[in-house]
């Protein structure tokens, strides 16, 4: 091997070795630059004759050419090599699953009122909302059940430390039946003086307060109060109304209902709901689900209406406990406790 052969490997061997673009730039000086290796040759030429110039100048460059496209060759080795690991590092996996945002639903209790507020609708009647902080006369007086009467036993409330215009405690409404006498008031007053109202149809879902807590109550609870006033609804009204409301909440006819008689102040007579399954785990019991009543005289006076003309159906019912019996749930805690294990089952 003559000595330019041994100069162009000499060059691939350190250009090889250079694994920066930087490295290799100073590699190449070593046989390209200014006082490099074919600079010197060629400075090496002077003394030579004119023949041997030629033959020698053109070995020279071949050697030279050789080496300049090793360095090229290199180059673009490192600049490929600087590409793919740059590449690599911005690498995206597109088989990686998403990050996704963990789907929020609705509490089946809200679910269960949505519901019941969407079939309720659907027969014609309008949803109202009332204040969660009563004054004793919207959770008590008005609905017969005046200052010191024992019913007011029926109800362990809790009261806020605070006075109402008739100097009595303001309370946490311990069920939604206040909403019947706020609602049918202000009905009354949109029609004072015309001869005849529109029939007062209409629920009031919401949350209530009681002094209670075990697997089937809790301090705060749901209630949905329902009412239906006019010149002409009777008890028949009411249990047709129920029991289509109670059909469409379960999605079932087979499922039937009965009046038993009970007791409220703000009724007369009363009723308890009771509802029995004919099919499904809970078949042939009886069920509570709501009081009910006619509306007593004297509410319907509270309300600003006349008892002798107008005579009203009511019903409240546990929200609560319908969705639990629609969920097959057999506590109420959990309805409470904030668990998402259970909370993302109904979603
Ligand atoms: N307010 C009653 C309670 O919380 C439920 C109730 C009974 C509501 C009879 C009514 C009714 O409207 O007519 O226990």
């Amino acid at each position: 091997m003559n000595e330019l052969d041994t100069l162009v490997d000499n060059a691939r061997a350190a250009f090889a070795k250079a694994s920066a673009p930087a490295d290799l730039e100073n590699a190449k000086a070593q046989f390209l630059g200014k006082s490099g290796r074919i600079t010197e040759l060629m400075k090496g030429m002077a003394q030579l004759s004119v023949e041997e110039k030629k033959s020698r100048g053109a070995a020279i460059n071949v050697a030279k050419q050789a080496i300049e496209a090793a360095l090229n060759e290199r180059r673009q080795q490192l600049a490929d090599e600087e590409l793919n690991v740059q590449l690599r590092a911005e690498a995206l996996d597109v088989t990686l699953p998403g990050r996704r945002r963990v789907g929020g639903g609705l509490h089946p209790v809200a679910r269960a009122q949505e519901r019941i507020e969407a079939i309720f609708s659907s027969m014609g009647f309008d949803v109202a909302d009332g204040p969660e902080i009563e004054t004793d006369w919207y959770s008590f007086t008005s609905l017969n059940n005046p200052p010191n009467h024992p019913a007011r036993s029926m109800q362990d409330t809790f009261y806020v430390d605070m006075k109402d215009e008739d100097g009595l405690l303001l309370n946490l409404r311990p069920h939604t039946s206040p909403m019947q006498v706020r609602y049918a008031q202000a009905h009354a007053k949109k029609y004072a003086g015309q001869e005849s109202m529109p029939d007062i149809r209409v629920i009031a879902p919401g949350r209530t307060y009681r002094v209670d807590s075990d697997a089937t109550h809790s301090p705060m609870f749901h209630q949905v109060e329902g009412l239906w006033i006019g010149e002409n609804v009777s008890f028949k009204d009411l249990k047709v109304m129920y029991l289509d409301f109670i059909r469409a909440f379960f999605e079932t006819d087979a499922l039937k209902l009965r009046f038993r008689p009970s007791y409220f102040p703000f009724t007369e007579p009363s009723a308890e709901i009771d509802i029995m399954f004919e099919h499904g785990p809970l078949a042939g019991r009886w069920l509570e689900v709501s009081g009910s009543g006619q509306v007593h005289p004297q509410v319907v006076r509270n309300m600003g209406l006349d008892p002798e003309r107008y005579i009203g159906f009511a019903f409240g019912s546990g929200i609560d406990r319908l969705a639990m019996l629609r969920y097959g749930v057999n506590d109420l805690r959990l309805f409470f406790d904030g668990d998402l294990r259970f909370l993302s089952q109904f979603q």
